[in-house]
């Protein structure tokens, strides 16, 4: 029986400033804290934001990530010259605090830039990881030096700094922006998670402001990660995902633009919350949170009353009386987990662990999109051919679905997560198996694709896995080559 601990995090009272009219207010007025969240996302009427089948689309983003360096004279961008002539007029004091470098992505609800914050040194910087992380001790500057040759270079010029200004599109609902912000408000001090360092709103404009965080786009990275690149790239994502559940809140849309990794740093950030909602807000029963003795007893009675009326069936009901069921279906094509095929109305945190999962099956089997399917049937027919129809039937009951399907290459019993990935790396061949360490990472896989949510692991387990766990040996590596190692 799945259930799943949420514990609430004390309700801070969620600010809400309106810019000024555009009559030369000043963003100073606002700006006393960039710890405070100043954005006035329209009516907070506590309607919940409707989650229906319309949030599909939003995976087809070809988004440009941002893979060079953070330039110290990075030039503005000309295409995006007009967009911050657009800014500046919406708001005023725009330009004295922010200058617009270029478009970093474009996605189904908003487009994010890339600027430099002009002001940042006059404001409360607590969000910035990059100064929290900081641990080394620069360098002499070079006026002591023994060998300094000029003064004029002894005072390094200031480390420019940038954010992300996420202009979120005048379509989206306001209670769905309000959700937004305010889920990441809750989660500002949480690893790995994106922080919110402010927002702005002027009538239907609002932009959320974020610390830029250099990534490289998973297309280019992935294909060279080895296993201890993985574990490191999933240790930093259930990082994320073990304090954004510990808050009862499901992030829905978890895919590789959505996790920003840099991985020369070994770090990612969780970003887009666009889709998130607090677990539970949506619920109606499901049979998948019963005992399984009263869900096998649910279902017997369900075929049988379905026989009395209609005798055996073959095919589905062309005219089907049976209320139609409604279940949040909001993510990505390709990253559902299946519980939310089967529109199961009690959705878990666990929906997020499946979709990373398909992110390590990408990685491991080295294909990019892994599923390609156009809707959700397809989706599921891609998840039986792996896993059989056997299970599937299984994993369909479990929500009260019944899963029925007569494709021949759709075996009973599927095959194991093994065999996938030696087939997609060409090594069917089977004297070159596995190494040690993928059948580590293809054990784990299995645990983060299990298609029983109930069974699936937990991002908290996770952490505790071994595949996943710091243990001794990394320690002294992180500390040390292995040469420094010997030496000692
Ligand atoms: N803090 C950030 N630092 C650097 N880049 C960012 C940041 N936030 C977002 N981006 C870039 O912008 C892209 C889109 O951001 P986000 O996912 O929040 O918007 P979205 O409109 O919901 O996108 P989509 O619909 O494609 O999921 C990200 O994939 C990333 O490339
Ligand atoms: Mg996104
Ligand atoms: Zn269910």
């Amino acid at each position: 029986m799945a259930t799943t601990s949420r514990r609430r995090v004390p309700k801070e009272p969620f600010h809400i400033h309106e810019d000024e009219p555009a009559n030369g207010s000043d963003m100073d007025e606002l700006t006393e804290s960039h710890t405070q969240v100043r954005a006035d996302a329209g009516a907070d009427n506590g309607q919940q934001f409707d989650h229906d089948d319309d949030q599909e689309d939003d995976e087809d983003a070809e988004q440009e990530c941002d893979s060079e360096s953070s330039d110290e004279t990075e030039p503005i961008d000309l295409t995006v010259q007009e967009d911050m002539e657009k800014l500046n007029q919406t708001f005023p004091a725009f330009k004295d605090n922010y200058r617009l470098i270029k478009r970093i992505g474009e996605g189904t609800f908003s487009t994010v830039y890339k600027a430099e914050d002009i002001r940042y040194d006059r404001y409360n910087n607590s969000w910035d990881i990059d100064v929290k992380e900081n641990q080394w001790t620069p360098p002499p500057p070079l006026k002591y030096a023994s060998h300094s040759r000029s003064n004029s270079r002894s005072r390094p010029p200031r480390t420019k700094k940038f954010v992300a200004i996420k202009k979120i599109y005048v379509t989206s609902s306001p209670s769905r922006i309000h959700n937004e912000l305010e889920l990441l408000h809750d989660l500002r001090d949480s690893p790995s998670v994106c922080p919110l360092i402010t927002a702005f709103r002027q009538s239907d404009q609002v932009l959320a402001m974020l610390p830029y965080f250099r990534h490289q786009d998973f297309r280019k990275y992935y294909p060279h990660m080895t296993i201890a690149d993985v574990k490191l790239y999933f240790r930093s994502l259930f990082t994320a995902l073990a304090a954004v559940h510990e808050r009862g809140i499901l992030h829905r849309d978890i895919k590789p633009t959505n996790f920003l990794y840099d991985p020369p740093k070994q770090r990612g950030v969780l970003v887009d919350f666009g889709l998130a909602e607090r677990e539970g807000s949506d619920h109606k029963p499901c049979l998948c949170h019963l005992d399984q003795e009263t869900r096998k007893q649910r279902v017997r009675a369900s075929y049988a009353l379905n026989a009395a009326h209609a005798g055996p069936q073959v095919g589905y009901p062309k005219n089907d009386t049976r209320p139609s069921r409604r279940a949040n279906r909001a993510g990505t094509r390709g990253f559902r987990a299946p519980e939310v095929l089967f529109k199961c109305t009690e959705q878990t945190t666990k929906i997020d662990i499946w979709s990373a999962g398909v992110i390590l099956l990408t990685i491991l089997c080295k294909r990019f999109p892994f599923f390609n399917s156009a809707d959700d049937v397809e989706a599921m027919i891609e998840i039986a051919t792996i896993f059989g129809t056997k299970r599937m039937r299984q994993a369909g009951q479990l929500h009260g679905c019944v899963f029925e399907t007569n494709i021949p290459s759709i075996g009973a019993q599927g095959f194991t997560l093994e065999k996938i990935m030696l087939w997609s790396t060409c090594r069917t061949d089977s004297k070159t198996g596995l190494t040690q360490e993928e059948k580590e990472a293809v054990l784990f896989l299995g645990r983060c694709m299990e298609l029983d949510p109930s069974r699936r692991i937990s991002a908290a387990e996770a952490l505790d896995h071994e595949f996943l766990r710091l243990n001794g040996e990394d320690v002294v590596e992180e500390e040390g080559s292995e040469e420094d190692v010997a030496m000692v």
